[in-house]
């Protein structure tokens, strides 16, 4: 019986044509892996997100629902109440966070998952705030203090927040970010 590997191999870098049948079906119909730089504006720059806070957008797929961005809350502060209706994944980056419904602060590092159907309030007591990089998935529903429906964030609330800003101050719409 064949071992299995405990690890790939790696004692050489040099690419191998690993013959995959599907190539030509690839280059036809996948969008393609991609690099987006999230350090500097040259690939995304920082959108206002409220007073205190700013959206680097790294990646849109309307066909999932999916994004991803760098949520930067500038200063101690608040992103009010939403209700989750499908997966978040996040890292924490810089600063520190936590959600007044839970008894955990995230640090850089870290990793915060949410499921769908929960809702919290996320906060950041960091004197410089946080940054949290996200794969997410929407819809994000958000919430007035008196818990009436204030706006539902989608795939397409995201674009729309990306591209009116670019619109707005002349900047090129970057086509890597839709995938
Ligand atoms: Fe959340």
């Amino acid at each position: 019986m064949a071992t299995s590997a405990k690890a790939p191999p790696s004692d050489v870098a040099e690419i191998v044509d690993v013959g995959f049948e599907y190539t030509h079906l690839v280059e036809r119909l996948s969008p393609g892996g991609r690099y987006i730089d999230a350090q500097s504006d040259v690939d995304s720059p920082w959108v206002p997100f409220g007073d205190n806070a700013a959206i680097k957008h790294l990646a849109f797929d309307v066909r999932q629902n999916l994004f991803s961005n760098i949520l930067w809350v500038k200063k101690p502060g608040a992103i009010g109440t939403h209700l989750h209706r499908g997966t978040i994944t996040m890292v924490c980056l810089e600063g520190s966070v936590r959600y007044l419904e839970y008894d955990w602060v995230a640090t850089p590092g870290g990793l915060i998952l949410e499921t769908p159907g929960e809702s919290h309030t996320l906060v950041t007591d960091h004197p410089d705030g946080c940054k949290l990089f996200g794969w997410m998935q929407g819809p994000i529903e958000f919430y007035n203090a008196d818990a009436s429906h204030a706006m539902t964030a989608d795939v397409w609330w995201y674009i729309d927040h990306y591209e009116s800003y670019c619109k707005e101050n002349g900047i090129a719409i970057n086509p890597k970010l839709y995938v």
